[in-house]
């Protein structure tokens, strides 16, 4: 295996090779979630082995409901699943606008902009989201534009900068996550750790981070924060590493736990047609336990 530290450029050239080989505004067709065929599983995992995400497309959505979508992460080897604050009871989330409730202080269950990010960076290490499934059941009036970028790109932007930058963010100091207080009860506390680090399990990097200000204190020291500077710079213009998608019914998306956002939308006023989509985060990189 190749090694992002020592053996960097020998990295660098696969995974920039790899990046330009892969179709990654492709979507892979798929007959039946609940079960995958042979060479359905072999694209998925060859995309997101090239690019750490990969774009599926139920051809009838109607199969795709919440029972096939939690057989279809069992077979990407999403077997130990996350459950969040706010997810159902069987650890799969619907993403819909609340207006009461829990969920409602969150923004991912508002209209509003999610700005980039990571999934869960404000878990302990122990149970960082290494890959995730967003499926769409039916998509907004208008908006809901979701951008990506394979976090391996952000490091070797940051890296040919100066490895200084990428160093200081593998410190495990790097970002402390304040403690989560909801009606004066502690629901989380605080946390730090790197914002690049080597995963344990897989020898794959693995990124943390949000571009949410409010939500994070940096490391008060120059390295870092010049780092942070050059990822906001390479988030906040487009570029050719950014892919933008917006999904349609049945289309949906898996990947690595890359960096991400989300554009507003508006629902429209069609009764049933608000934009809704399923969200499953798993401790289990895509298809390395399979
Ligand atoms: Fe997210």
């Amino acid at each position: 295996m190749l090694d992002f530290e020592t053996d960097y450029e020998q990295w660098r050239q696969a995974k920039f090779a790899a990046w330009q080989a892969s179709s990654r505004r492709q979507f892979i067709p798929i007959v039946d979630p609940a079960a995958l065929s042979a060479q359905e599983v072999e694209q998925l995992r060859s995309q997101c082995e090239q690019s750490n995400f990969a774009l599926y497309r139920v051809e009838n959505p109607a199969l795709a409901d919440k029972e096939a979508i939690r057989g279809l992460v069992h077979q990407l080897g999403m077997t130990h699943l996350d459950k969040n604050l706010c997810a159902d009871n069987d650890s799969i989330t619907t993403l819909k606008i609340m207006d009461l409730g829990r969920a409602s202080g969150y923004i991912p269950y508002t209209a509003k902009a999610l700005n980039w990010h990571t999934d869960g960076y404000y878990n302990p290490l122990h149970q960082h989201i290494r890959s995730f499934l967003l499926h769409c059941v039916q998509n907004a009036a208008t908006g809901g534009e979701n951008m990506l970028l394979n976090h391996d790109l952000m490091y070797i932007h940051l890296y040919d900068q100066d490895p200084a930058l990428v160093q200081a963010l593998m410190q495990d100091d790097a970002m402390t996550i304040p403690a989560n207080v909801e009606n004066g009860v502690e629901v989380r506390g605080r946390q730090s750790g790197p914002v690049f680090y080597r995963d344990a399990q897989t020898g794959s990097l693995q990124m943390r981070y949000t571009a949410r200000g409010r939500n994070i204190e940096w490391k008060n020291a120059a390295a870092v924060q010049q780092a942070i500077a050059a990822i906001e710079q390479l988030l906040g213009n487009d570029n050719d590493l950014i892919v933008r998608i917006t999904l349609q019914p049945g289309e949906g998306l898996i990947c690595n736990n890359i960096l991400h956002g989300r554009s507003a939308f508006t629902n429209g006023n069609i009764p049933g047609r608000e934009r809704m989509l399923y969200r499953c985060r798993s401790y289990d990189r895509l298809f390395s336990n399979l």
